[in-house]
């Protein structure tokens, strides 16, 4: 047994190829309900194309130019739209009780996407290289103080920021939808509520 048959086994026994690239799915999928969590999906993916194009010129360079402006629009819109979309999948899933069946690990995965999609945002936002987040960052250091994680996040250290931002967040966050979206083709849609 060596890793790679290790990993050809799990991923037989947890996914069938149907499981995987569905071609049929159950008639109450057929519903605006299940649009939110594709629309989290594709902002993130908005986010990223956005954050690595913003990304290439350093961390100023969006002030000052018609072209940076844009793709920070871009980029903060995108933040707007996943949040809009996380909300309305996290209450739709909530009525739903879409944690029925076994899947609260699907559920639990969510609640940590929706914990460090907020964390990525407070780093986007002592990133703007402006005032705004001067500001941010002085206040926000007491709010870390007091939580006792002041040595080892500062918020008014723009190096560590910016990685945390452009590097960390966008890997953890990638890494957890890549989880979530596993268990949901393993586990395919819960059934709705019988009447
Ligand atoms: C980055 C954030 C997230 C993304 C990209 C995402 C994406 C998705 C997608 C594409 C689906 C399948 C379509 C659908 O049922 O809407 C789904 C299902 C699901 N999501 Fe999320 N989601 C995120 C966060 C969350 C959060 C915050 C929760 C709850 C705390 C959650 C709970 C669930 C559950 C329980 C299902 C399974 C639904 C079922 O079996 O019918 N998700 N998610």
């Amino acid at each position: 047994m060596n890793l790679t048959t290790s990993a050809q086994r799990a991923l037989k026994r947890n996914l069938t190829l149907e499981d995987a690239l569905p071609t049929r799915m159950p008639v109450y999928v057929d519903s605006v309900a299940y649009l939110f969590g594709a629309t989290a999906l594709m902002s993130f993916l908005l986010l990223v194309v956005t954050g690595v194009l913003l990304a290439l010129g350093g961390p100023f360079w969006y002030h000052t130019n018609s072209v940076g402006r844009f793709l920070d629009d871009a980029h903060f819109w995108s933040v707007q739209v996943f949040f809009a979309g996380l909300i309305a999948h996290l209450a739709t899933k909530f009525f739903l009780g879409a944690w029925r069946g076994g899947r609260w690990a699907t559920w639990m995965v969510g609640a940590l996407l929706f914990a460090s999609g907020i964390f990525t945002g407070l780093t986007g936002y002592l990133l703007q290289t402006n005032w705004d987040s001067q500001w941010i960052a002085t206040q926000a250091k007491d709010a870390m103080n007091a939580a006792g994680i002041g040595a080892i996040f500062n918020t008014m250290d723009v190096g560590q920021v910016l990685m945390l931002h452009a590097v960390v967040m966008p890997l953890v966050v990638g890494a957890g939808i890549g989880v979530h979206l596993f268990l949901i083709r393993r586990d395919s849609p819960v059934r709705p509520y019988e009447d």
